[in-house]
């Protein structure tokens, strides 16, 4: 969709989150809230995205680059008005809609903001007002009416007690037809806050004779504003639950939703179990028919179908089809596990790619690794990848048996089919087929009398 321009206004100073850091940058799900704002704004493909920061935000600017994105910057902190009036310089001679949004309302959807956009555009009027019924509307601006017409909004700060009541609030999303420029010149700081009020336009447009509108939306969860640490909680689980009935229609059960955080962006197949004490963050998909029981963390990895996790740590891992992993094991980045491999209690694998059938079922430490097919490694195994300066490989051909508390000291080749023995440490190269045992012998001697 054309024919729009986009204005996102994140130079506020979010005093009430009580943060060293800029409100808008602040995670929801894992991603940060101006960036919700963008992304459901770019999938709408605009001629313009205008985004308004302050001095102390400036740092965002590298992460914000994108198509058809502007930076440009509010001096001084005068209110959402004067915040707008930042992206003139950008937009001047454009004569096609003005979408305005607030980089703190960030579960806004694609569709409800091209839906605001061919209102405004089919009404023809000079400014829309995205608003919405809340439950509780404090802190919002309220929408005051003159029978069924929008009249004007009053910041809660500014409204009488009769107003407070009103449950019909400003979102904070708007859009303007190219009279807004005019409208913000003429907008006075007349208000508790004596801030230029972007809401203020409105009634000053209506007294120019413009047409002034409003835009219902029902579901009013995609208009809260977050201002606060208790609104960005509410926002989270609104999420959180959003996404839980989604798994639970598409077939994933979910034992206790109040005690799991599943992020946004997951992947899950049906007939998979989540059990409570399951955190699924970003960049997770999870196959059908798998079990995740216990506490278990996973980022970033894919899953697939028929696996069993138990209490574990999983991040930036590729995981096969029936492979089990736990309890306890800490499976770390570029870890691949094929098909039915077994990753047992207290043993990490980094870097390691494990081929089907294989086993590290006890306090082992596999990483810089490439393991074969149908190998078992012993309890307490560990690979020697690091000689203070630099990472060494570990190779073990397929079908060979690593007996317990065996060191490899990388870089070292064993063979397939080779039977290492208990409590060896392996400095050099084996070839196929071969025992080792690299261990002193035992002397039995007798005792002083
Ligand atoms: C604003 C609206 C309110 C609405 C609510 C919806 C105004 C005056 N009020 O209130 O009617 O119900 O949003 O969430 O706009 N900003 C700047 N520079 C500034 C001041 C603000 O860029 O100098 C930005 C903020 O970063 C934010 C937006 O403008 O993205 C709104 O400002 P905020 O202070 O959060 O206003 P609210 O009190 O939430
Ligand atoms: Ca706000």
């Amino acid at each position: 969709m054309k024919n729009f321009s986009a204005v996102i206004l994140a130079a506020g100073a979010g005093t009430r989150m009580k943060s060293s850091l800029p409100k808008v940058t602040h995670k929801l799900s894992g991603k940060p809230l101006l960036k919700w704002v963008i992304d459901s704004v770019a999938s709408l493909n605009p001629d313009n995205i205008v985004i308004v920061l302050n001095r102390d935000t400036e740092v965002l600017e590298e992460s914000l680059s994108g198509k058809n994105i502007r930076i440009v910057y509010q001096e001084k902190l005068l209110g959402s008005a004067n915040a707008v009036m930042q992206a003139e310089k950008v937009l001047k001679n454009y004569k096609d809609s003005i979408l305005v949004l607030s980089g703190d309302v960030p579960l806004v959807r694609s569709s409800t903001l091209s839906s605001l956009v061919k209102n405004s555009k089919t009404t023809g009027a000079s400014v829309t007002v995205l608003a919405a019924q809340v439950e509780n509307p404090f802190g919002y601006g309220r929408i005051i009416r003159n029978g069924n017409f929008l009249e004007k909004i009053v910041e809660e700060k500014d409204a009488a007690f009769a107003e407070k009541q009103i449950k019909e609030i400003n979102s904070g999303i708007y859009c303007f037809d190219e009279n807004l420029w005019k409208a913000l010149l003429k907008v006075k700081p007349n208000n508790i806050k004596k801030e230029y009020y972007i809401t203020d336009t409105i009634s000053i447009l209506k007294k120019a004779g413009k047409k002034i509108s409003l835009f219902l939306i029902k579901d009013s969860y995609e208009i809260k504003g977050i201002n606060d640490r208790t609104e960005l909680l509410q926002a989270e689980n609104i999420l959180k639950y959003k996404k839980v009935e989604e798994l639970l229609s598409s077939g994933v059960s979910i034992v206790d939703a109040n005690n799991i955080y599943v992020s946004y962006d997951a992947k899950i197949g049906c007939d998979t179990i989540i059990y409570p004490g399951a955190f699924i963050d970003t960049g997770v998909s999870i196959g059908k028919n798998c079990i995740i029981k216990g506490t278990n963390y996973i980022i970033n990895s894919q899953i697939n179908d028929s696996s069993t996790i138990l209490y574990s740590y999983i991040e930036g891992a590729v995981i096969g089809k029936k492979v089990k992993i736990g309890p306890f094991s800490h499976i770390r980045h570029g870890s691949v596990l094929k098909e039915n491999v077994k990753i047992g209690n207290f043993s990490e694998t980094k870097k390691a790619t494990i081929a089907k059938n294989s086993k590290i079922n006890h306090l082992s430490y596999i990483g810089d690794a490439k393991i074969g097919k149908d190998v078992n490694i012993g309890a307490g195994t560990i690979t020697c990848n690091y000689d203070g300066i630099k990472k060494h490989q570990t190779l073990i051909g397929a079908k060979s048996f690593i007996g317990s508390n065996v060191n490899f000291i990388a870089p070292v080749r064993i063979g397939q089919n080779v039977l290492v023995a208990a409590g060896s440490t392996i400095t050099r190269n084996v070839s196929s087929g071969k025992i080792v045992i690299a261990r002193a012998n035992q002397e039995v001697k007798n005792k002083k009398q």
